[in-house]
């Protein structure tokens, strides 16, 4: 069986007390087998390194590269997440193009580039994850690598009318085009995408066939990631006779309780969110001193100016709805910026009648399937989720809406506050079932299997 190296930019050494996230849970299965993770240190150097540090686990190695302070502001602060993010989210008026940045981001994709090169085997399968690292593949190739390589972009994409707001939109596009499989959350990513190879490059993509650039192919598919549903069910379960589950439960004292986990970005739709909580306080009164709404909003990216932005408004907006609707001995919104461990995410999710995801684009929002997860069955909470994310396309018995609407969002509140337990169960019933269907192992499963030259659906030859 062929050696898995993983390539991503964060990387979840075990020595930095690294939690594990959505990526890690995701790829348990892979590391069964052996696998090789390379990424950056999340430390700074003089240099930027062109060779890796190993540090060997047992059956999965991770490699680590440190960068410069200057590749560092130009590579992940600058182009990844001031251009790539904001356009790749369709909000192209939060970008700010540099030429200096984008050199930055070549220039880091090659140290990864040379890093990896000297630690690779010939039959090793490659598989590199998100934004930061697209122009990956064609750097190894330039070191003459020819292993087969894939890329899965956790985000979304957007059609050709917005990604032609890039400087280099067409190079980019080529620089997918690099790799033997690429992967999407959801349709509606694949078909921006799509869109872009049409109008940039006139390609015409038949469905389930691979494209052809440049005399290869290349399979072009989606990828929908999905957790351990069951056994983040288990964890939920244990999670909520914990301390913290049990502090939790004390502290809402018979109340509704409604939950929103993010990270703290601009993508989450956190404002409207706060702004449609407010509104339930104002038009439906009787909900005033029976809820409480905990929103855990880990802070985030805090070298890009937009966060810090975000982060302020939301200081604003809660200190605002809470001075106006608390009273002595009730804090409507509780608003931390704090990261929160999984196992008590489990636990605390099991407990909230409501689960809040409401992004205004999101790849696919593994949240959203953490929630449902987490429900007891027999008295199940309800899922408000937006449309723009793309677990969406699958969740439909979530109550759906559209973020930019708060009143939407109010309305979809109140619904999920009243919601009667026979249609709580009937809702969670086909929602779990979904979830259980599309997982963190068939994900990792589908995409190697394409990798690998194995899949079939889509005329490869295997
Ligand atoms: C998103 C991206 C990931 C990224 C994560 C955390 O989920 O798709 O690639 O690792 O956010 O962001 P950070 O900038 O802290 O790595």
């Amino acid at each position: 069986m062929a050696r898995v190296v993983i390539v991503s930019n964060r990387v979840p050494l075990p020595s930095k007390g690294a939690k594990a996230g959505g990526l890690t849970v995701a790829l348990k299965d892979v590391f069964k087998q052996g696998a090789l993770w390379l990424g950056w240190s999340g430390e700074l150097a003089a240099e930027t390194a062109t060779s890796a540090k190993i540090h060997a686990t047992g059956k999965l190695d991770f490699a680590t590269i440190d960068l410069s302070e200057q590749d560092y502001r130009r590579f992940y602060v600058g182009f990844a997440n001031s251009v790539l993010w904001p356009l790749l989210h369709f909000q192209p008026g939060l970008l700010e193009f540099d030429r200096e940045d984008f050199e930055g981001y070549l220039s880091v994709n090659r140290a990864y580039a040379k890093a990896l090169a000297e630690l690779l085997r010939p039959d090793d399968l490659i598989w590199v994850h998100d934004y930061h690292l697209i122009p990956l593949a064609e750097a190894l190739r330039a070191l003459g690598v020819k292993n087969r390589i894939g890329f899965f972009l956790h985000v979304p994409f957007v059609p050709a009318s917005v990604f032609s707001i890039l400087p280099s939109a067409e190079w980019l596009l080529r620089m997918m085009l690099a790799y033997d499989v690429v992967g999407f959350q959801a349709r509606q990513h694949l078909h921006d995408f799509e869109d872009c190879l049409r109008n940039f490059l006139n390609i015409a993509r038949q469905s389930g066939e691979p494209i052809w650039f440049e005399g290869r192919p290349v399979i072009v598919d989606t990828f929908p990631i999905g957790i351990d549903s069951r056994a983040f069910a288990r964890q939920a379960k244990k999670a909520a006779g914990s301390i913290a589950g049990h502090r939790l439960f004390e502290s809402i004292a018979g109340r509704s309780f409604m939950i929103g986990v993010d990270r703290l970005d601009y993508s989450k739709g956190l404002p409207n969110r706060f702004e449609a909580f407010g509104y339930l306080l104002d038009r439906f009164p009787e909900h005033r001193m029976h809820v409480t709404y905990l929103q855990i909003a880990a802070r985030s990216r805090e070298d890009v100016t937009e966060y810090q932005r975000l982060k302020h408004e939301l200081d604003r907006l809660s200190g605002e709805i809470n001075g106006r609707y608390a009273d002595f001995d009730w804090q409507p919104l509780r608003y931390m910026t704090r990261a929160v461990s999984r196992a008590n995410l489990a636990g605390f999710h099991r407990q909230a009648r409501v689960g809040l995801v409401t992004p205004l684009r999101d790849g696919m929002n593994l949240v959203a399937k953490e929630y449902v997860a987490a429900q007891d069955p027999e008295d199940p909470g309800v899922l408000v989720l937006s449309r723009l994310a793309g677990a969406a396309e699958d969740l439909t018995e979530a109550i759906i809406i559209n973020p930019y609407d708060p009143e939407e969002i109010t309305e979809a509140m109140h619904a999920a506050l009243i919601m009667p337990l026979d249609e709580r169960k009937d809702r969670h019933e086909k929602l779990f079932e979904k979830i259980c269907r599309t997982t963190a192992a068939s994900y990792c499963r589908d995409f190697l299997n394409a990798l690998a030259g194995t899949a079939t659906s889509t005329g490869m030859p295997t």
